[in-house]
């Protein structure tokens, strides 16, 4: 099948109440090379809630775009792939690694790292449909032991490609990602392996050594630019794209709602920051927030 990523590629990894529409669009402008949606719920898709279709919000232009979906019972997974607001999308990504014990404890998200025999039947059911199907995996529950016996029967499933997120559902997001390991599993497999964990401005390239592309999550959310390779826009003007597209996309609570959760991260790197971001983070509203961004505008670089 042909992928719409290319050796090297830089995407956007999933982020649950970060990479929404507005988000994706920011890394799509900013030379992603792949953006995906925040988790769904296969089971929530036949219920048309708002939230549901927030998630599957799509801007015109993004792609190469991936929905990831969440869930544990195959015959959902299939229906899904008929689902319209699902079809919008080049792929679909099955996640393989939510710590969240809600999620966990469903049986869905890394709880399927230890029933590998459901995690291929979720694979096969969504390769009746025509789209390439990706998982994001991490390296396993509580050590790695099994993690390259069951990326391989994912490839053997038919998986397109597999992202690995190089720690383990116990670590959360503790310690640092073993890139060992990812390494090892994307040298095994004849697809290609999205190596994910830690990868920020500085490490970047030598991330992207022994494996076909990387995966960028919270390094994205400090900097959306890191997919460039420098900074194009200001903060400042950062900021007012993202609040740009997500009234645009999302409705006028976008900065309640959204926005304000990637302040702090937004404003990371700049000298003697503490006292502007202190006042913005506690910004009641919009216009509130607008106000301390353009008095400190010529140091929000
Ligand atoms: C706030 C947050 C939300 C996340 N949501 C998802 C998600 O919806 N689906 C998923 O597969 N991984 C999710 N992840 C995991 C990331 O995609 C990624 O695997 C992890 O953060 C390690 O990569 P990083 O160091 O580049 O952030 C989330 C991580 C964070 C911090």
């Amino acid at each position: 099948m042909n992928l719409p990523i290319k050796k090297g590629c830089k995407t956007l990894a999933p982020l649950a109440g970060y990479s929404d529409v507005a988000f994706r669009r920011i890394c799509h402008e900013m030379g992603a090379d792949l953006t995906v949606t925040e988790m769904v719920s296969v089971a929530g898709l036949n219920y048309k809630s708002k939230k549901t279709n927030r998630l599957l919000e799509k801007f015109e232009g993004e792609s190469p775009s991936c929905v990831q979906l969440f869930g544990r019972e195959v015959e959902q997974f299939e229906r899904a792939l008929s689902h319209p607001e699902v079809q919008k999308f080049d792929i679909i990504d099955v996640n393989m690694g939510c710590p969240v014990r809600k999620v966990f404890s469903h049986g869905e998200g890394s709880a399927l790292l230890l029933e590998p025999e459901r995690a291929e039947q979720i694979v096969k059911a969504l390769k009746k449909g025509d789209k390439p199907v990706s998982i994001k995996m991490r390296l396993g529950v509580s050590d790695n032991a099994n993690a390259l016996d069951f990326a391989k029967r994912m490839e053997q499933a038919g998986a397109d490609f597999i992202t690995v997120h190089g720690r383990t559902k116990e670590q959360l997001y503790s310690g640092e990602a073993d890139w060992d390991s990812i390494r090892k599993i994307a040298s095994a497999l004849r697809i290609p392996v999205l190596g994910n964990g830690d990868v920020n401005d500085s490490n970047i390239e030598e991330r992207l050594v022994g494996v076909y592309g990387v995966a960028i999550g919270r390094g994205a959310v400090e900097n959306p630019q890191i997919f460039l390779g420098k900074r194009k826009l200001s903060r400042f003007e950062l900021i007012m794209k993202h609040l740009e597209y997500g009234e645009y996309y999302l409705g006028d609570k976008y900065f309640s709602h959204s926005l304000r959760s990637f302040i702090p991260f937004y404003l990371k790197g700049l000298p003697d920051i503490k006292k502007i971001r202190n006042e913005a983070v506690i910004a009641k509203t919009k216009d509130e927030l607008l106000e301390i961004l353009n008095k400190y505008k010529p140091q929000l670089v």
